[in-house]
């Protein structure tokens, strides 16, 4: 094994990682979303996630004056849209998810839209949030989750649904054949 000194690279090493987008609204009812892959289940019951997100982001100021966000789980042809999304920012260029080609439509509980073309989505509200120096941990409770029928079987993604996962800067990849562990469930 080589060392790995430079911070960036350190984290890497928890690569590669589910990419979702985060959905957030302005009081004034603007739309925007960020690429975020530092996003990891935190509790059951209730289902509680949590994400991390640097406070530099549009997306930060957003989530902080509606206190909801749709996290939006895509597939890997959804790749160009999700990086474009999460190289630009909301606060230069309006309408982003549009721009990237994402169709935008109503959420069932929360007020951000969700993102049509996503995999699955959970509907968020945020209960908690830890400051680091360069990243806040923002701590959300799953308030509705929906995902597509035909990608979700006995309680598990299918192998049919190819979920984006980031490698590092613009290397992703994605899931392929489930294989089972002989121990049982
Ligand atoms: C694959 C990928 C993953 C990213 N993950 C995160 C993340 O976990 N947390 C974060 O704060 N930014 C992350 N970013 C960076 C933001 O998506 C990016 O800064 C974005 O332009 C912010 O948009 P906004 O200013 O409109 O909110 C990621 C970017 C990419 C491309």
């Amino acid at each position: 094994m080589i060392t790995v000194q430079n911070y960036r690279e350190v984290l890497r090493l928890l690569h590669p990682r589910p990419v979702v987008i985060v959905v957030t609204i302005s009081s004034s009812g603007l739309v925007n979303g960020c690429t975020v892959s530092w996003i990891t289940p935190v509790n059951i019951d209730p289902p509680t996630i949590a994400f991390s997100l640097s406070p530099k982001r549009y997306t930060y100021k957003l989530l902080r004056e509606s206190n909801e966000a749709t996290i939006n789980i895509v597939g890997i042809e959804d790749l160009e849209k999700a990086h474009y999304v999460g190289t630009v920012s909301g606060r230069d260029v309006a309408d982003k998810l549009v721009k990237a080609g994402f169709t935008l439509t109503s959420s069932v509980k929360v007020k951000p839209p969700t993102i049509k073309e996503a995999l699955g989505v959970l509907e968020c509200r945020v209960v908690g949030e830890i400051e680091f120096t360069d990243h806040n941990l923002i701590i959300c409770e799953v308030i509705h989750a929906r995902v597509r029928e035909e990608l979700f079987a006995d309680g598990t993604w299918t192998e049919e649904a190819r979920i984006l996962l980031h490698v590092g800067g613009n290397k992703y990849t994605s899931t392929s054949k489930h294989v089972r562990a002989e121990g049982g469930d």
